[in-house]
């Protein structure tokens, strides 16, 4: 009987995943095949986003070595992990000696290291201890992979992207192309509210979320979502952008101090890494929402559509065509999006 019910949400959880954007954790597709090899690290291992998002990238198939690295409490988690039947090899590092071994011959790492948010704070009431997290990670980057995409999640990220540009500059390893600042949780959270809402399959649910990755910078283009839903007032897609915005602070609130996303977060930072793994590995038409160095706005920082590559960034795309409410939105989130990327750059510098 427990056998039966085991298969069962075996068979459940293998359908789900065949139809998700992670289809590959379905079991049949755990082979290896003809992927590259190809190593990720994860900085914050033993962290609430850390953890997850370490199980989920030894469920992808495209990795082939995974490093988990934190100041503390990695060999635990990297013993827990490897015992899971699937390609990659994985190893835990331990405090900052072993920083060097982590990151040597990376592709990828993932940065989701530092303190989460707490009831009544915002992303940017962590800057003075995720900041200097953020610096000297860096810094060990560029002396142990420089030519390594890096996916930042620490926040805040808005701050966090620029602080590693300037890190990466001063090193002279700086490669535009090779910095993300990771706003797909913002993309999932808006196509979940928008599918609830619009009562659309959420699988089908496809919308930008532009600007940066905090309160009113989180900015989803609701006039370019599909499917279209004709159904909905202008009263509710303003709802919707404002549950969007809040979705992080929707969660802190619900954990009541004991931290901030840690699931969605593993779950969006592993869909997109997938995606950079992906154009790394030059599949064609690799497209997601993140936020990078840009022209389409005033701002050197700017999340919108990038196309991925062998690269990393292969274009930055434009927004679109914007409704009014998005027009003003955007105007909106500018100052409050350039004071926190001057101040990324100014802690960097000093
Ligand atoms: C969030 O949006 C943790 O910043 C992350 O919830």
């Amino acid at each position: 009987m427990k056998y039966l019910m085991l298969r069962s949400l075996e068979t459940a959880l293998r359908r789900r995943a065949s139809s998700s954007s992670l289809s590959h954790l379905s079991r049949r597709s755990y082979s290896s095949g003809s992927n590259p090899e190809r190593k990720v690290a994860v900085l914050g291992a033993a962290g609430g986003i850390g953890q997850p998002l370490a199980l989920l990238m030894k469920l992808n198939p495209l990795v082939s070595k995974l490093a988990l690295y934190d100041i503390a409490g990695t060999p635990g988690v990297a013993a827990d992990v490897s015992h899971v039947n699937t390609r990659s090899e994985v190893a835990g590092y331990m405090g900052e000696d072993q920083l060097g071994q982590a990151l040597e011959g990376s592709d990828l790492v993932v940065i989701p290291a530092g303190v989460p948010r707490k009831p009544g704070m915002t992303r940017d009431d962590l800057f003075n201890i995720n900041a200097g997290i953020v610096k000297s990670l860096c810094t060990a980057i560029a002396k142990y992979c420089p030519n390594a995409i890096v996916n930042m999640i620490s926040n805040p990220v808005n701050s966090t992207v620029p602080i590693a540009a300037e890190v990466f500059k001063k090193a002279g390893t700086y490669d535009e192309k090779k910095l993300f600042g990771v706003t797909m949780l913002d993309v999932v959270r808006a196509k979940t509210f928008y599918a609830g809402k619009a009562k659309v399959p959420v699988a089908e649910v496809n919308v930008p979320v532009v600007g940066g990755h905090a309160g009113i910078t989180i900015l989803p283009l609701f006039s370019q979502v599909t499917p279209k839903s004709n159904g909905l007032s202008d009263e509710e897609i303003k709802a919707l952008t404002k549950r969007t915005q809040d979705g992080g602070t929707e969660v802190v609130e619900a954990k009541a101090g004991k931290g901030s996303a840690t699931l969605s977060m593993a779950y969006a930072g592993a869909v997109f890494a997938d995606a950079c793994l992906k154009g790394l590995n030059g599949v064609p038409d690799i497209v997601e929402c993140s936020y990078v160095q840009s022209s389409i706005t005033e701002l050197p920082f700017f999340a919108s559509k990038v196309r991925l590559g062998k690269n990393g960034v292969e274009e930055v795309l434009g927004l679109g065509p914007l409704s009014d409410f998005e027009k003003q939105g955007l105007e909106n989130l500018k100052a409050e999006l350039k004071s926190s990327i001057e101040k990324g750059v100014k802690f960097a510098n000093q």
